[in-house]
């Protein structure tokens, strides 16, 4: 139907017959002569149509927005005055001979640009992807799982799908859930990744195995998560935490220099995470945004000010300092609105101090907190942080697990809001996590990875009697404050993996029925393994200069994880029900 694509009309082609098949994006009516911009996946090219073709002409005055058409014509250079070069066609026009509608459209019920809101976006999803950037996206995407495909076939990792109706898999989101007709009244659990079949891979001895695989979490939706996405899984036997971290390297340095021809520093920097918590609040903290947290609390543990004096004097507390750079030309109002996102996040207020003049002791300060202070503690504080003249000064007290929380929330505000945020990449490992998270509310410890993942020291004993001292093989891959993946070496004892059962809560019993295949695997001759998980989605917004990941998915959810193309989720009738043998109660 076509000699070539929009996008390939170039001065090379002057003079030649084409045939071209694409979508009308604008058409104007200028004196006489019609305009059409032609648009393909390959690009946008000008096709003028001359009043004394009159067939043509008259085709040309129906063509609306969208509509499908087919054209042929000459290709003729554009006088230098009329050459467009935003447009990689934008020297030459396709003078029309004869128009042909392949398709009509019906008025459109979007404007088909950044303005349209994500609603009508993803309802008329098929109009929106014909949009540069959807194209531009999407075409990156599959580059990178080319990219993907190609390095790790040559490493020697084999493809391995794994199944999508399962049991449940703790990472820790609730479960998506399939009734099952044959076996009424039991229920499948979609996989929130494949990570037992994985490791059941390694103990099947397939030694290198990965997969590009959907997984299913019914978690509260942001701009980087959505209810179904796609890792990339990859699982490796007798190994250890260096040759998994190198492969894993390895890889992202290959893609990035395949798809988007950008050389990542070598190495990797590693943090550990009680750095990475200390400096930034984060334990994926973007290392391009220059702010860090200071630890004041040798300066003001005996002041009066018992806001920052308690934590100061609890070990489990600190009291933290983050020096914003020309921070002392913020309002009132941009301070409040800090104090704010912070009390969102917990904390019990923000202190901040303005340095007027670093020179003149507590007299060139301007803070609400200043009458609290005496010399000795400010210049201890003016030393330790490094402020300068024309800075200010945040301040958060409380338990650390708090102030880090909102602290490091803050420190990315003011990065993003000051413009501090350097560019390029700035990938980071962050290694020594703690086994657990201990949630004083429920009195239970939680998984930071997820059970599977083996703690640093071997003795299953201690980690019994002093689990929030255990830290994990597992390593998280950041990539300029985004997680883009993790990982760990895996329990390969099946004492070790009871020992974390029983810390997390689980007994004997209900081990042995969630997950006894797994126990009894272990107790056949199990490898020594481990792997890691990267977010695509995740991956390719970035390298796309995206800030959702939905603009990197041809059909994603929109935030209460519905679809507004298909209607999905939606009710099924009642015989359906009844084969499942499946009641619904009314909405609550
Ligand atoms: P984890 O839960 O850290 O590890 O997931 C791995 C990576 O997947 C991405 N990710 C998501 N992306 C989009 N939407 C979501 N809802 C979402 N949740 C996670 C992140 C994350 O780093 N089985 C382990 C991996 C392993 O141990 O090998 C796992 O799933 O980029
Ligand atoms: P107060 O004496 O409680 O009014 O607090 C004085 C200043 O300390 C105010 O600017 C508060 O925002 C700030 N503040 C209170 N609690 C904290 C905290 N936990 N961390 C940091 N600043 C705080």
């Amino acid at each position: 139907m076509r000699t070539h694509l929009c996008g390939e009309i170039t001065e090379t082609l002057t003079g030649e017959s084409v045939t071209l098949c694409g979508w009308v994006s604008k058409s104007r009516d200028l004196g006489g002569l019609i305009f059409i911009g032609l648009r393909d996946h390959a690009g946008l090219v000008q096709v003028v149509i001359e009043p004394d073709n009159a067939p043509a002409f008259a085709v040309g005055e129906t063509l609306r927005q969208e509509f499908c058409i087919q054209v042929n014509g000459q290709v003729r250079a554009r006088p230098e005055s009329q050459w467009n070069d935003d447009m990689a066609t934008g020297r030459v026009e396709v003078v029309a001979d004869s128009v042909a509608v392949l398709a009509k459209a019906a008025p459109l019920p979007l404007l088909m640009s950044d303005e349209d809101g994500e609603e009508v976006r993803l309802k008329y999803r098929y109009l929106d992807l014909r949009r540069e950037r959807l194209q531009r996206n999407l075409r990156l995407r599959a580059a990178l799982t080319r990219a993907i495909r190609n390095h790790l076939d040559q490493a020697g990792f084999q493809d391995i799908e794994t199944p999508i109706l399962t049991r449940a898999t703790p990472e820790g989101a609730r479960d998506y859930v399939v009734p099952s007709r044959v076996q009424q009244g039991q229920f499948f659990a979609l996989p929130q990744s494949p990570q037992i079949f994985k490791q059941l891979l390694m103990m099947g001895g397939m030694d290198r195995y990965y997969q590009i695989a959907r997984c299913f979490r019914d978690e509260d939706l942001r701009a980087d998560r959505q209810p179904e996405f796609t890792q990339l899984d990859i699982e490796m036997a007798f190994v250890e935490e260096g040759d998994v971290q190198a492969m894993a390297e390895g890889l992202i340095r290959s893609v990035f220099e395949t798809v988007l021809q950008v050389s990542l520093p070598k190495p990797f920097p590693t943090m550990t995470w009680a750095e990475a918590m200390r400096r930034f609040g984060s334990d994926k903290p973007d290392l391009r945004n220059p702010i860090e947290l200071v630890d004041v609390d040798a300066h003001v543990q005996s002041l009066e000010f018992k806001v920052f004096a308690d934590p100061a004097n609890d070990p489990a507390s600190r009291v933290a300092a983050m020096v914003v750079p020309g921070g002392a030309t913020l309002t009132r109002r941009q301070i409040d609105g800090y104090a704010e996102q912070a009390s969102r996040l917990g904390a019990k207020g923000l202190a901040w101090l303005k340095v007027n003049d670093a020179d003149q002791g507590l007299a060139g300060v301007q803070s609400p907190i200043a009458k609290f202070l005496d010399e000795a503690t400010w210049s201890g504080i003016l030393a330790d942080t490094g402020a300068q003249s024309g800075d200010l000064i945040f301040f958060g007290g409380g338990h650390a697990a708090e102030v880090a929380h909102f602290m490091g929330a803050v420190r990315n505000q003011v990065g993003h809001d000051l413009a501090l945020i350097g560019e390029g990449w700035a990938p980071l490992w962050v290694v020594d996590f703690p086994m657990f998270e201990y949630d004083p509310e429920t009195d239970r410890h939680y998984a930071l990875h997820h059970p599977f993942t083996a703690p640093t020291s071997a003795d299953a004993d201690a980690l019994k009697s002093q689990p929030a001292a255990a830290l994990s093989r597992a390593y998280d891959l950041v990539l300029n404050g985004a997680e883009i993946g993790g990982g760990s070496i895996r329990i390969h004892s099946e004492t070790m993996q009871q020992a974390v059962f029983d810390v997390l809560g689980i007994g004997a019993e209900e081990a042995k029925s969630r997950f006894g295949f797994l126990l009894d695997a272990l107790g056949y001759g199990c490898p020594p393994h481990g792997g890691i998980a990267f977010g695509l989605d995740r991956i390719a917004a970035l390298m796309a200069g995206e800030a959702s990941i939905r603009e990197v998915i041809a059909f994603p959810k929109t935030t209460n994880a519905g679809c507004p193309l298909t209607g999905a989720p939606s009710a099924i009738d009642a015989e359906q029900l009844d084969e499942l043998a499946v009641s619904v109660k009314p909405p609550a």
